[in-house]
Protein backbone atom coordinates (compact mmCIF):
# COMPACT_ATOMS: atom_id res chain seq x y z
CA UNK A 1 0.00 0.00 0.00
CA UNK A 2 2.78 2.50 0.88
CA UNK A 3 4.42 1.16 -2.47
CA UNK A 4 0.89 2.15 -4.27
CA UNK A 5 0.99 5.48 -2.88
CA UNK A 6 4.50 6.53 -3.16
CA UNK A 7 4.92 5.11 -7.20
CA UNK A 8 1.83 6.68 -7.90
CA UNK A 9 1.80 9.19 -5.91
CA UNK A 10 1.69 11.96 -8.98
CA UNK A 11 -1.14 9.48 -10.88
CA UNK A 12 -3.54 9.68 -7.30
CA UNK A 13 -2.95 13.37 -7.42
CA UNK A 14 -4.24 14.02 -11.22
CA UNK A 15 -7.32 11.48 -10.12
CA UNK A 16 -8.51 13.15 -7.09
CA UNK A 17 -6.99 16.70 -7.07
CA UNK A 18 -5.98 16.14 -3.66
CA UNK A 19 -2.38 15.69 -2.60
CA UNK A 20 -2.26 11.99 -0.50
CA UNK A 21 0.62 12.47 2.19
CA UNK A 22 1.14 9.64 5.03
CA UNK A 23 0.66 11.76 8.21
CA UNK A 24 1.64 9.06 10.54
CA UNK A 25 1.98 5.28 11.05
CA UNK A 26 1.11 2.54 14.11
CA UNK A 27 2.65 -0.77 14.55
CA UNK A 28 4.04 -2.41 17.52
CA UNK A 29 7.44 -3.24 15.56
CA UNK A 30 10.21 0.16 15.86
CA UNK A 31 11.99 -2.20 13.08
CA UNK A 32 9.25 -2.70 10.89
CA UNK A 33 9.45 1.23 10.84
CA UNK A 34 13.07 2.07 9.45
CA UNK A 35 12.44 -1.75 6.60
CA UNK A 36 9.38 0.80 5.31
CA UNK A 37 12.24 3.50 5.39
CA UNK A 38 9.23 5.87 7.28
CA UNK A 39 10.23 8.67 9.29
CA UNK A 40 10.03 7.51 13.05
CA UNK A 41 8.68 10.83 14.39
CA UNK A 42 5.75 9.68 12.15
CA UNK A 43 5.43 6.67 13.75
CA UNK A 44 3.76 5.08 17.09
CA UNK A 45 3.36 1.55 18.34
CA UNK A 46 -0.17 3.05 19.09
CA UNK A 47 -2.83 3.29 16.70
CA UNK A 48 -4.73 4.98 19.35
CA UNK A 49 -2.38 8.18 18.82
CA UNK A 50 -2.86 8.04 14.38
CA UNK A 51 -7.46 8.14 15.54
CA UNK A 52 -6.41 11.15 17.72
CA UNK A 53 -3.68 12.69 15.43
CA UNK A 54 -4.76 16.65 14.85
CA UNK A 55 -3.26 16.36 11.30
CA UNK A 56 -5.13 12.89 10.23
CA UNK A 57 -8.19 13.12 7.98
CA UNK A 58 -8.43 9.53 7.08
CA UNK A 59 -7.68 6.32 9.15
CA UNK A 60 -6.61 3.51 7.12
CA UNK A 61 -7.16 0.27 9.42
CA UNK A 62 -4.85 -2.44 8.32
CA UNK A 63 -4.16 -4.03 11.88
CA UNK A 64 -6.89 -7.41 11.79
CA UNK A 65 -8.43 -8.23 15.28
CA UNK A 66 -11.26 -7.13 16.83
CA UNK A 67 -11.24 -5.43 20.09
CA UNK A 68 -8.81 -2.86 19.69
CA UNK A 69 -9.32 -2.10 15.89
CA UNK A 70 -13.00 -1.46 17.19
CA UNK A 71 -12.19 1.21 19.38
CA UNK A 72 -9.05 2.39 17.17
CA UNK A 73 -11.95 2.77 14.50
CA UNK A 74 -14.79 4.45 16.74
CA UNK A 75 -11.95 6.56 18.25
CA UNK A 76 -11.17 7.94 14.52
CA UNK A 77 -14.83 8.45 13.93
CA UNK A 78 -15.86 10.73 16.75
CA UNK A 79 -12.57 12.45 15.96
CA UNK A 80 -13.88 13.69 12.58
CA UNK A 81 -11.74 11.44 10.50
CA UNK A 82 -12.77 9.21 7.84
CA UNK A 83 -12.11 5.46 7.90
CA UNK A 84 -11.14 2.70 5.59
CA UNK A 85 -10.48 -0.73 6.78
CA UNK A 86 -9.43 -4.40 5.64
CA UNK A 87 -11.23 -5.93 8.15
CA UNK A 88 -14.13 -8.51 7.67
CA UNK A 89 -14.07 -9.94 10.96
CA UNK A 90 -14.42 -6.38 12.64
CA UNK A 91 -17.37 -5.67 10.29
CA UNK A 92 -19.23 -8.85 11.35
CA UNK A 93 -18.85 -8.61 14.81
CA UNK A 94 -19.17 -4.85 14.87
CA UNK A 95 -20.57 -3.43 11.27
CA UNK A 96 -23.46 -2.03 12.97
CA UNK A 97 -22.22 -0.16 15.78
CA UNK A 98 -19.30 1.30 13.77
CA UNK A 99 -21.63 2.16 11.12
CA UNK A 100 -24.40 4.11 13.48
CA UNK A 101 -20.92 5.99 14.05
CA UNK A 102 -19.90 6.67 10.85
CA UNK A 103 -23.56 8.23 10.41
CA UNK A 104 -23.78 9.96 13.62
CA UNK A 105 -20.34 11.67 13.09
CA UNK A 106 -21.35 12.21 9.35
CA UNK A 107 -17.98 10.59 8.33
CA UNK A 108 -17.66 7.75 5.39
CA UNK A 109 -16.10 4.19 6.05
CA UNK A 110 -14.97 1.95 3.16
CA UNK A 111 -14.67 -1.53 2.87
CA UNK A 112 -13.62 -2.80 -0.34
CA UNK A 113 -10.82 -4.40 0.66
CA UNK A 114 -12.91 -6.62 3.33
CA UNK A 115 -14.57 -8.74 0.70
CA UNK A 116 -12.83 -10.31 -1.55
CA UNK A 117 -9.77 -8.45 -1.57
CA UNK A 118 -9.08 -6.94 -5.15
CA UNK A 119 -12.36 -7.58 -6.74
CA UNK A 120 -14.94 -4.56 -6.37
CA UNK A 121 -17.54 -6.41 -5.26
CA UNK A 122 -18.77 -3.67 -2.58
CA UNK A 123 -18.53 -1.00 -5.06
CA UNK A 124 -20.88 -3.50 -8.21
CA UNK A 125 -23.53 -3.72 -5.11
CA UNK A 126 -23.22 -0.89 -3.40
CA UNK A 127 -23.52 1.83 -6.39
CA UNK A 128 -23.26 -0.37 -9.79
CA UNK A 129 -26.44 -2.33 -8.52
CA UNK A 130 -28.23 -0.10 -6.57
CA UNK A 131 -31.12 -0.09 -9.14
CA UNK A 132 -31.21 -3.46 -8.96
CA UNK A 133 -33.33 -6.00 -6.87
CA UNK A 134 -31.04 -8.39 -5.78
CA UNK A 135 -31.97 -12.17 -5.51
CA UNK A 136 -29.19 -14.13 -4.96
CA UNK A 137 -25.20 -14.25 -4.49
CA UNK A 138 -23.36 -17.62 -4.43
CA UNK A 139 -19.91 -17.10 -3.75
CA UNK A 140 -16.49 -18.62 -3.50
CA UNK A 141 -15.26 -16.00 -1.09
CA UNK A 142 -12.10 -17.82 0.68
CA UNK A 143 -9.04 -18.29 -1.69
CA UNK A 144 -7.47 -21.07 0.96
CA UNK A 145 -10.47 -23.05 0.66
CA UNK A 146 -10.68 -22.48 -2.96
CA UNK A 147 -7.22 -23.95 -2.96
CA UNK A 148 -7.37 -26.50 -0.83
CA UNK A 149 -10.65 -28.20 -2.69
CA UNK A 150 -8.91 -27.45 -5.89
CA UNK A 151 -6.07 -29.76 -4.96
CA UNK A 152 -7.52 -32.19 -3.46
CA UNK A 153 -9.91 -32.68 -6.61
CA UNK A 154 -6.68 -31.95 -9.47
CA UNK A 155 -4.64 -34.13 -7.67
CA UNK A 156 -6.51 -36.44 -5.46
CA UNK A 157 -4.47 -35.94 -2.14
CA UNK A 158 -6.56 -35.27 0.64
CA UNK A 159 -7.02 -32.25 3.01
CA UNK A 160 -4.24 -32.34 5.83
CA UNK A 161 -1.67 -32.95 2.98
CA UNK A 162 -2.64 -29.97 0.87
CA UNK A 163 -3.64 -27.65 3.83
CA UNK A 164 -0.13 -28.61 4.74
CA UNK A 165 1.14 -27.55 1.07
CA UNK A 166 -1.28 -24.50 1.26
CA UNK A 167 0.50 -23.02 4.43
CA UNK A 168 3.78 -23.86 3.18
CA UNK A 169 3.37 -21.88 -0.13
CA UNK A 170 1.54 -19.10 2.06
CA UNK A 171 -2.32 -19.62 0.64
CA UNK A 172 -2.81 -20.41 4.04
CA UNK A 173 -2.54 -19.01 7.49
CA UNK A 174 -0.38 -20.88 10.57
CA UNK A 175 -3.62 -20.97 12.02
CA UNK A 176 -6.61 -21.76 9.45
CA UNK A 177 -9.59 -22.51 11.18
CA UNK A 178 -11.43 -19.23 10.65
CA UNK A 179 -11.01 -19.91 7.10
CA UNK A 180 -11.32 -23.86 7.14
CA UNK A 181 -14.20 -23.69 9.51
CA UNK A 182 -16.59 -21.37 7.08
CA UNK A 183 -16.28 -18.57 9.63
CA UNK A 184 -14.39 -16.12 7.37
CA UNK A 185 -16.75 -16.75 4.91
CA UNK A 186 -19.87 -16.38 6.89
CA UNK A 187 -18.27 -13.02 8.08
CA UNK A 188 -17.97 -11.78 4.27
CA UNK A 189 -21.40 -13.51 3.47
CA UNK A 190 -23.21 -11.37 6.14
CA UNK A 191 -20.94 -8.12 4.58
CA UNK A 192 -22.25 -8.97 1.11
CA UNK A 193 -26.23 -9.23 2.14
CA UNK A 194 -25.78 -6.15 3.83
CA UNK A 195 -24.92 -4.51 0.84
CA UNK A 196 -27.46 -6.71 -1.08
CA UNK A 197 -30.29 -6.06 0.70
CA UNK A 198 -29.99 -3.36 3.23
CA UNK A 199 -30.33 -5.16 6.58
CA UNK A 200 -28.53 -5.78 9.36
CA UNK A 201 -27.86 -9.53 10.29
CA UNK A 202 -25.67 -11.75 12.72
CA UNK A 203 -23.35 -13.49 11.12
CA UNK A 204 -23.40 -16.47 14.15
CA UNK A 205 -26.91 -17.36 12.71
CA UNK A 206 -25.23 -18.10 9.15
CA UNK A 207 -26.07 -22.31 8.94
CA UNK A 208 -22.15 -22.62 8.63
CA UNK A 209 -20.01 -25.55 7.77
CA UNK A 210 -16.49 -26.02 6.31
CA UNK A 211 -14.41 -28.48 4.92
CA UNK A 212 -11.92 -29.99 7.40
CA UNK A 213 -13.88 -32.70 7.35
CA UNK A 214 -13.89 -33.47 3.77
CA UNK A 215 -13.30 -37.39 2.87
CA UNK A 216 -11.19 -37.58 -0.35
CA UNK A 217 -13.71 -39.99 -1.32
CA UNK A 218 -16.40 -37.35 -2.07
CA UNK A 219 -14.56 -35.55 -4.66
CA UNK A 220 -14.54 -38.63 -6.62
CA UNK A 221 -18.16 -39.26 -6.10
CA UNK A 222 -18.63 -35.35 -7.29
CA UNK A 223 -16.65 -36.20 -10.72
CA UNK A 224 -18.88 -39.35 -11.73
CA UNK A 225 -21.60 -37.11 -11.54
CA UNK A 226 -19.65 -34.17 -13.59
CA UNK A 227 -19.59 -31.86 -10.56
CA UNK A 228 -16.94 -29.85 -8.07
CA UNK A 229 -17.03 -29.46 -4.45
CA UNK A 230 -16.70 -25.54 -3.67
CA UNK A 231 -16.97 -23.77 -0.34
CA UNK A 232 -20.11 -21.59 -0.94
CA UNK A 233 -21.49 -18.72 0.45
CA UNK A 234 -24.95 -18.49 -0.55
CA UNK A 235 -27.92 -15.71 -0.50
CA UNK A 236 -31.29 -15.99 -1.49
CA UNK A 237 -34.17 -13.46 -1.05
CA UNK A 238 -37.22 -15.39 -0.53
CA UNK A 239 -40.63 -13.90 -1.99
CA UNK A 240 -41.84 -13.60 1.59
CA UNK A 241 -38.49 -11.02 2.60
CA UNK A 242 -37.10 -13.86 4.48
CA UNK A 243 -33.23 -14.33 3.52
CA UNK A 244 -31.82 -17.72 2.91
CA UNK A 245 -28.22 -17.64 3.91
CA UNK A 246 -25.44 -20.50 4.02
CA UNK A 247 -21.88 -21.75 4.12
CA UNK A 248 -20.79 -24.81 3.56
CA UNK A 249 -19.41 -26.99 0.82
CA UNK A 250 -21.48 -27.71 -2.14
CA UNK A 251 -21.60 -29.45 -5.40
CA UNK A 252 -21.78 -27.27 -8.46
CA UNK A 253 -21.53 -28.26 -11.78
CA UNK A 254 -18.22 -28.69 -12.79
CA UNK A 255 -18.69 -26.79 -16.17
CA UNK A 256 -20.11 -23.83 -14.58
CA UNK A 257 -18.85 -20.71 -14.20
CA UNK A 258 -18.42 -20.95 -10.72
CA UNK A 259 -16.95 -25.01 -11.11
CA UNK A 260 -14.12 -23.51 -13.17
CA UNK A 261 -13.07 -21.24 -9.89
CA UNK A 262 -9.72 -22.61 -9.59
CA UNK A 263 -6.94 -21.89 -7.23
CA UNK A 264 -6.73 -19.25 -4.35
CA UNK A 265 -9.48 -17.40 -6.42
CA UNK A 266 -12.76 -16.11 -5.33
CA UNK A 267 -15.73 -15.56 -7.59
CA UNK A 268 -19.01 -13.49 -6.30
CA UNK A 269 -22.14 -14.84 -8.79
CA UNK A 270 -24.83 -11.74 -8.52
CA UNK A 271 -28.30 -11.89 -9.57
CA UNK A 272 -30.80 -9.65 -10.33
CA UNK A 273 -33.85 -8.74 -11.82
CA UNK A 274 -33.01 -6.99 -14.90
CA UNK A 275 -29.33 -7.28 -15.26
CA UNK A 276 -29.09 -11.07 -14.36
CA UNK A 277 -26.91 -13.20 -13.23
CA UNK A 278 -23.24 -11.25 -13.16
CA UNK A 279 -19.66 -13.46 -11.75
CA UNK A 280 -16.77 -11.96 -10.72
CA UNK A 281 -13.55 -13.72 -10.14
CA UNK A 282 -10.02 -12.81 -8.89
CA UNK A 283 -7.65 -12.20 -6.45
CA UNK A 284 -9.67 -12.03 -3.16
CA UNK A 285 -6.49 -11.68 -1.33
CA UNK A 286 -2.71 -10.94 -1.10
CA UNK A 287 -1.02 -8.33 0.10
CA UNK A 288 -1.18 -6.03 -3.76
CA UNK A 289 -4.85 -6.87 -4.66
CA UNK A 290 -5.65 -5.64 -0.87
CA UNK A 291 -3.50 -2.33 -1.35
CA UNK A 292 -5.11 -1.59 -4.55
CA UNK A 293 -8.48 -2.00 -2.59
CA UNK A 294 -7.83 0.30 0.00
CA UNK A 295 -5.87 2.33 -2.07
CA UNK A 296 -9.10 2.74 -4.30
CA UNK A 297 -11.54 3.14 -0.99
CA UNK A 298 -8.89 6.58 0.02
CA UNK A 299 -9.06 7.84 -3.48
CA UNK A 300 -13.28 7.72 -3.16
CA UNK A 301 -13.19 9.71 0.23
CA UNK A 302 -10.41 11.92 -0.70
CA UNK A 303 -12.73 12.86 -3.72
CA UNK A 304 -15.37 13.46 -1.34
CA UNK A 305 -13.89 15.04 1.33
CA UNK A 306 -12.30 17.31 -1.23
CA UNK A 307 -15.97 18.02 -2.56
CA UNK A 308 -17.11 18.03 1.18
CA UNK A 309 -19.87 16.70 -0.03
CA UNK A 310 -19.42 13.31 1.96
CA UNK A 311 -21.01 9.76 0.74
CA UNK A 312 -24.65 10.20 0.63
CA UNK A 313 -25.01 6.65 -0.11
CA UNK A 314 -24.19 5.68 3.42
CA UNK A 315 -21.26 2.74 4.33
CA UNK A 316 -24.00 0.21 2.80
CA UNK A 317 -25.59 1.65 -0.28
CA UNK A 318 -28.25 1.97 2.53
CA UNK A 319 -29.07 4.91 4.77
CA UNK A 320 -28.87 3.47 8.30
CA UNK A 321 -31.85 4.31 9.35
CA UNK A 322 -33.23 2.32 6.58
CA UNK A 323 -31.68 -0.76 7.60
CA UNK A 324 -33.91 -3.08 9.43
CA UNK A 325 -33.80 -6.34 11.15
CA UNK A 326 -33.31 -9.23 8.43
CA UNK A 327 -35.63 -12.30 9.02
CA UNK A 328 -33.54 -15.44 8.36
CA UNK A 329 -34.73 -18.45 7.00
CA UNK A 330 -34.20 -21.35 9.86
CA UNK A 331 -31.30 -24.03 8.30
CA UNK A 332 -34.75 -26.62 8.68
CA UNK A 333 -37.01 -24.47 6.21
CA UNK A 334 -34.17 -24.03 3.89
CA UNK A 335 -35.01 -25.98 0.37
CA UNK A 336 -31.97 -26.86 -1.68
CA UNK A 337 -31.32 -30.28 -3.72
CA UNK A 338 -29.13 -33.07 -1.56
CA UNK A 339 -25.65 -35.11 -2.50
CA UNK A 340 -26.21 -38.10 0.18
CA UNK A 341 -23.67 -41.08 0.48
CA UNK A 342 -24.67 -43.64 2.61
CA UNK A 343 -22.02 -46.31 3.68
CA UNK A 344 -24.22 -49.71 4.48
CA UNK A 345 -23.51 -53.29 4.61
CA UNK A 346 -22.86 -55.31 2.00
CA UNK A 347 -26.39 -56.71 2.33
CA UNK A 348 -29.70 -56.85 0.03
CA UNK A 349 -32.29 -54.31 0.99
CA UNK A 350 -30.41 -50.94 1.98
CA UNK A 351 -31.37 -49.03 -1.39
CA UNK A 352 -35.16 -49.25 -0.56
CA UNK A 353 -34.97 -49.02 2.91
CA UNK A 354 -33.14 -45.70 2.49
CA UNK A 355 -35.12 -44.26 -0.16
CA UNK A 356 -38.26 -45.42 1.78
CA UNK A 357 -36.96 -43.12 4.40
CA UNK A 358 -36.47 -40.43 2.17
CA UNK A 359 -40.08 -41.00 0.64
CA UNK A 360 -41.85 -40.90 3.73
CA UNK A 361 -40.85 -37.05 4.59
CA UNK A 362 -41.98 -36.35 0.78
CA UNK A 363 -37.76 -36.22 -0.37
CA UNK A 364 -38.14 -37.60 -4.24
CA UNK A 365 -34.71 -38.84 -5.61
CA UNK A 366 -33.04 -37.16 -8.80
CA UNK A 367 -29.88 -40.22 -9.07
CA UNK A 368 -28.51 -42.95 -7.47
CA UNK A 369 -25.14 -44.78 -8.15
CA UNK A 370 -24.09 -47.31 -6.14
CA UNK A 371 -20.72 -48.36 -5.86
CA UNK A 372 -18.53 -51.74 -5.65
CA UNK A 373 -17.91 -53.55 -2.28
CA UNK A 374 -15.64 -50.42 -0.53
CA UNK A 375 -13.32 -51.18 2.60
CA UNK A 376 -13.95 -53.52 5.25
CA UNK A 377 -17.44 -54.66 2.87
CA UNK A 378 -19.33 -51.78 3.13
CA UNK A 379 -20.60 -50.26 -0.12
CA UNK A 380 -21.61 -46.81 -1.05
CA UNK A 381 -24.63 -45.56 -2.21
CA UNK A 382 -24.55 -42.25 -3.66
CA UNK A 383 -27.98 -39.92 -3.61
CA UNK A 384 -28.70 -37.06 -5.50
CA UNK A 385 -32.22 -35.89 -3.88
CA UNK A 386 -34.40 -33.07 -5.76
CA UNK A 387 -35.40 -30.12 -3.47
CA UNK A 388 -36.61 -30.47 -0.10
CA UNK A 389 -36.66 -28.68 3.16
CA UNK A 390 -33.33 -29.16 5.17
CA UNK A 391 -35.48 -29.88 8.20
CA UNK A 392 -36.97 -32.91 6.40
CA UNK A 393 -33.33 -34.61 4.91
CA UNK A 394 -32.24 -33.97 8.26
CA UNK A 395 -34.91 -36.12 9.80
CA UNK A 396 -34.56 -38.90 7.04
CA UNK A 397 -30.66 -38.81 7.61
CA UNK A 398 -31.16 -39.61 10.82
CA UNK A 399 -33.53 -42.08 10.37
CA UNK A 400 -31.08 -43.74 7.67
CA UNK A 401 -28.11 -43.19 10.35
CA UNK A 402 -30.00 -45.47 12.98
CA UNK A 403 -30.49 -48.59 10.04
CA UNK A 404 -28.85 -51.70 11.49
CA UNK A 405 -27.45 -51.94 8.25
CA UNK A 406 -25.82 -48.64 8.20
CA UNK A 407 -21.92 -48.52 8.88
CA UNK A 408 -20.80 -44.87 8.71
CA UNK A 409 -22.17 -41.57 9.51
CA UNK A 410 -23.93 -40.34 6.17
CA UNK A 411 -22.29 -37.72 4.38
CA UNK A 412 -24.46 -35.01 3.14
CA UNK A 413 -24.16 -31.94 1.04
CA UNK A 414 -25.98 -29.12 -0.99
CA UNK A 415 -25.66 -29.41 -4.53
CA UNK A 416 -26.08 -26.06 -6.27
CA UNK A 417 -26.63 -26.86 -9.98
CA UNK A 418 -28.38 -23.78 -11.12
CA UNK A 419 -25.57 -21.54 -10.97
CA UNK A 420 -23.97 -20.42 -15.32
N1 LIG B 1 -3.68 -10.35 3.75
C1 LIG B 1 -4.67 -10.31 2.89
O1 LIG B 1 -4.57 -10.78 1.77
C2 LIG B 1 -5.97 -9.64 3.29
C3 LIG B 1 -7.02 -9.57 2.36
C4 LIG B 1 -8.21 -8.92 2.71
C5 LIG B 1 -8.33 -8.41 3.98
N2 LIG B 1 -7.31 -8.54 4.87
C6 LIG B 1 -7.50 -8.00 6.22
O2 LIG B 1 -6.47 -7.09 6.52
C7 LIG B 1 -6.19 -7.13 7.91
C8 LIG B 1 -4.72 -7.39 8.13
O3 LIG B 1 -4.38 -8.65 7.59
P1 LIG B 1 -2.86 -9.03 7.27
O4 LIG B 1 -2.90 -10.38 6.69
O5 LIG B 1 -2.22 -7.93 6.50
O6 LIG B 1 -2.29 -9.10 8.75
P2 LIG B 1 -0.79 -8.91 9.24
O7 LIG B 1 0.15 -9.35 8.21
O8 LIG B 1 -0.76 -9.54 10.60
O9 LIG B 1 -0.61 -7.32 9.40
C9 LIG B 1 -1.20 -6.62 10.46
C10 LIG B 1 -0.36 -5.36 10.69
O10 LIG B 1 -0.98 -4.59 11.72
C11 LIG B 1 -0.02 -4.32 12.76
N3 LIG B 1 -0.72 -4.42 14.05
C12 LIG B 1 -1.51 -5.44 14.47
N4 LIG B 1 -1.98 -5.16 15.70
C13 LIG B 1 -1.48 -3.96 16.05
C14 LIG B 1 -1.62 -3.13 17.18
N5 LIG B 1 -2.36 -3.50 18.25
N6 LIG B 1 -0.98 -1.95 17.20
C15 LIG B 1 -0.23 -1.56 16.14
N7 LIG B 1 -0.06 -2.30 15.04
C16 LIG B 1 -0.69 -3.48 14.98
C17 LIG B 1 1.04 -5.41 12.63
O11 LIG B 1 2.29 -4.94 12.98
P3 LIG B 1 2.97 -5.28 14.40
O12 LIG B 1 2.80 -6.74 14.62
O13 LIG B 1 4.37 -4.84 14.20
O14 LIG B 1 2.24 -4.46 15.37
C18 LIG B 1 1.05 -5.66 11.11
O15 LIG B 1 1.91 -4.75 10.45
C19 LIG B 1 -7.10 -8.20 8.51
O16 LIG B 1 -8.26 -7.58 9.00
C20 LIG B 1 -7.43 -9.05 7.31
O17 LIG B 1 -8.69 -9.72 7.43
C21 LIG B 1 -6.13 -9.13 4.55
Amino acid sequence: MLHILGAHARELERRTGTRLELTGFASRTPARWSELGLDATKCSADPMDLARHPNVDILIEVMGGVETARNVVLEALASGKDVVTANKALLAEKGDEIFKASAENGRMIGFEASVCGGLPIIHLLKRSLAAERIQRIVAIVNGTCNYILTHMIADRRPFDEVLKEAQSLGYAEADPTLDINGGDSAHKLALLSMLGWGVRLDHAAIPTAGIEALPLVEVAYAAELKMVIKLLACARMEDDGRLALSVGPALVPAGSVIGQVHGAVNAVLVDGDHVGPIVMSGAGAGQMPTANAVVADLLDIARLRAAETGDAAGPTGFPESSRGQATLVPREEQVAANYLRITAMDVPGILAEAAGALAERGISIAQVHQHGRGMGGSVPVVILTHEAKQGDLDQAVRAIDAMPKIKDKTVVMRVVEEVP
